[in-house]
């Protein structure tokens, strides 16, 4: 259909400048405006066909045989305004953002290193997640980031990776990017849902939230910040990370995905803009989530990894949810630890 669409405007082109005719205008009344304007054009300044191309623009319908949704529209201008903002304020702002993100998470590192225990580990570990949560979580988190690293290759590949690594390379990467990016959508669109689903009661906010908010700052100091099971950071990455702009990105990457549903070549581009946005914002996000979660957090890693954390950590770090525990409130997870239960375990 492309293909059809450029064979007909390269030919209209070619009609319309060899001077012709108003082939558009023809599809309309004689007494169009176009097309008088067009016939004055010609007399006063021949070879210019602005007219012509005005009527293109304006992205009426005009005949065609040809059955499917906008089949009769020649050029549909709004997909120049969609390249504008695609290579435009989305590349630059987008890209600068995920770049600054990433410096200010090394310059942290760097200044103040991670986040350390003030006392010595006790070797009692507490469970925090449940196989099943660290399935549902590691399912997501890994196709998350095949989605990121292809969706970068594919916005900036261009701009940064292409001049590096030329034509060829560049190719097949971007081939392989476009693919994988497809593929692993689905399955990190299921893993999400899961992952709401799972931890949406222990990410409702609680006031103790605002306090935490308040001295947030002090986290990267070592200050000690009481919190439930997750604390307001956690909560915050969950809400607008997770839910909101994540949705986002499944919803609007379903329209590009599957364009099978009547959609409009405008309700593309507009998905496609909300999906570049959500895109670059939950990945410059997801840097900071990754960092706390690995090097920026001592022990959080091992939450994630094994399912425990040492007492000592559960208190320093998360100081209700480990009251709960340890006053026998909840179940484990953030549940019920008598001495010696199976979630209690002695460190090895
Ligand atoms: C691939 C690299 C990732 C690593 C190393 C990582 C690491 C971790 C760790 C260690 C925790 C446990 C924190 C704690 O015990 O409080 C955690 C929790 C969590 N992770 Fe990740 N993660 C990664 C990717 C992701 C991605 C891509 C997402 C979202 C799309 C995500 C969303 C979450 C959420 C929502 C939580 C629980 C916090 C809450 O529910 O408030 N993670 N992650």
């Amino acid at each position: 259909m492309t293909t059809l669409l450029r064979a007909c405007g390269f030919a209209l082109a070619l009609f319309a400048m060899t001077g012709a005719g108003p082939v558009l205008a023809q599809t309309g009344s004689s007494q169009d405006p176009d097309a008088q304007a067009q016939q004055e054009r010609r007399v006063t300044q021949p070879g210019n066909n602005a007219p012509v191309w005005r009527e293109v623009r304006s992205g009426n319908q005009g005949y065609t045989s040809l059955p499917g949704r906008e089949t009769g529209v020649l050029v549909q201008s709004a997909g120049e305004t969609w390249r504008q903002i695609r290579n435009g304020p989305v590349t630059f702002y987008g890209g600068w953002l995920v770049v600054i993100v990433a410096l200010v998470l090394a310059a942290i590192y760097f200044a103040l290193g991670p986040v350390k225990l003030h006392e010595k580990p006790t070797g009692r570990m507490i469970e925090r997640f449940t196989l099943a949560e660290r399935w549902a979580h590691w399912v997501m988190g890994i196709s998350f980031v095949v989605l990121g690293v292809t969706g970068l290759i594919i916005l900036f590949g261009k701009h940064v990776l292409l001049p590096i690594i030329g034509y060829t390379l560049f190719a097949w990467l971007s081939a392989l990017a476009k693919n994988l990016h497809n593929f692993v959508a689905p399955l990190f669109a299921v893993s999400l849902l899961v992952f709401i689903i799972m931890f949406i009661k222990d990410n409702l906010p609680k006031a103790y939230d605002f306090t935490w908010f308040a001295r947030a700052p002090g986290f990267f100091t070592g200050r000690h910040l009481p919190s439930g099971r997750f604390n307001a950071g956690e909560k915050t990455w969950f809400w607008l990370g997770v839910v909101i702009l994540s949705l986002a990105l499944v919803v609007s990457g379903a329209i590009l995905l599957f364009p099978n549903f009547e959609q409009v070549r405008l309700t593309m581009q507009q998905a496609s803009v909300v999906h570049m946005v959500s895109a670059v914002l939950v990945i410059a996000a997801s840097l900071g989530h990754i960092y706390l979660g690995t090097i920026g957090v001592d022990g959080a890693y091992r939450a994630m990894r094994d399912g425990v954390v040492d007492e000592e950590w559960a208190k320093e770090h998360h100081e209700y949810w480990y009251n709960e525990v340890k006053g026998g409130r909840k179940t484990a997870p953030g549940g019920a630890v008598p001495a010696g239960a199976p979630h209690m375990r002695e460190k090895p």
